[in-house]
């Protein structure tokens, strides 16, 4: 299954990224990183999923509707049928 999953680089949208990745889902993982906590917690926690051949990565601010459209839009497959879990 494709799922656009959002917070990849934080507390729970890490942890269910790799669950989902172990059952066979194919994720496209969103996050901007920001600076509300330690990034370098952020970045170890997207290292964790980033090699895995079924994780596409979308650094993106969510907020940010022109950069959200023009990132996603990248993904025509992935923007056409995907679950979104936020
Ligand atoms: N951790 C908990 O125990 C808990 C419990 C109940 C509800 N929640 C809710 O679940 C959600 C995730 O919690 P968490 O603990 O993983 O938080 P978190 O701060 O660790 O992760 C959230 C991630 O979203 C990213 N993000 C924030 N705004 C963004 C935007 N506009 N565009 C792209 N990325 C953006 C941040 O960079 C961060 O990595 C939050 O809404 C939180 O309130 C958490």
């Amino acid at each position: 299954m494709k799922i656009l999953v959002t917070g990849t680089a934080g507390f729970i949208g890490n942890e269910l990224a790799i669950r989902l990745l172990e059952r066979g889902d194919e994720i496209m993982g969103v996050d901007n990183v920001n600076d509300y906590y330690d990034v370098r917690l952020k970045e170890a926690r997207l290292a964790r999923v980033k090699s895995h051949p079924a994780f596409t990565e979308a650094r993106i601010a969510l907020h940010d509707r022109a950069a959200t459209e023009d990132g996603l839009g990248r993904f025509v497959e992935w923007y056409r049928s995907f679950y979104d879990i936020h």
